[in-house]
């Protein structure tokens, strides 16, 4: 199957029911997006297929065959992008293990309400969990990363 990822189309040889974290992680060795529950409860595998924010544990491969997949990797080269920047800044992650689930799920929701209230936060991130408990520091690195991207 062809795979636009990250802007690259790649040639994949995988079975059509694979899930996508697997492909991305095993197949193509893009492991900044995690796997964390299997079962769409926690969003650690969070990436955007075709601009909104999809869980990968739990679809296949072969659904997002022809559509434009961005993982973490594919946000920017070297950390740049206002959200990553915003992250680095407020110094959001603990152990780390959500947070670039959390940043996908973050970037999807800036780029629809690109001043969102706490509350659109809230919501947006809810289906993200986080078990050392950063979501303070994460709402407060989304309204940064909203300011970034306007400078
Ligand atoms: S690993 Fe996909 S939502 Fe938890």
């Amino acid at each position: 199957m062809k795979l636009n990822v990250n802007g690259s189309e790649r040639d994949i040889d995988a079975p059509d029911d694979m899930p996508l974290l697997w492909v991305l992680r095993d197949l193509m060795g893009l492991t900044g997006t995690k796997f964390g529950c299997g079962i769409a409860q926690c969003g650690a595998c969070t990436v955007h297929v075709d601009g909104s924010p999809l869980r990968a544990c739990i679809t296949p491969a072969s659904a997002v065959a022809g559509k434009k997949i961005t993982t973490i990797e594919g946000l920017s080269a070297d950390g740049s992008h206002p959200v990553q920047k915003a992250w680095a800044e407020l110094d959001v992650v603990q152990c780390g293990y959500c947070q670039s689930g959390q940043i996908m799920s973050a970037v999807a929701l800036l780029a629809v309400v690109p001043t969102p209230t706490d509350s659109d936060i809230d919501q947006a991130l809810s289906g993200n969990l986080c078990r050392c408990g950063t979501y303070q520091r994460i709402r407060a690195a989304v309204h940064r990363a909203a300011e970034l991207g306007k400078a």
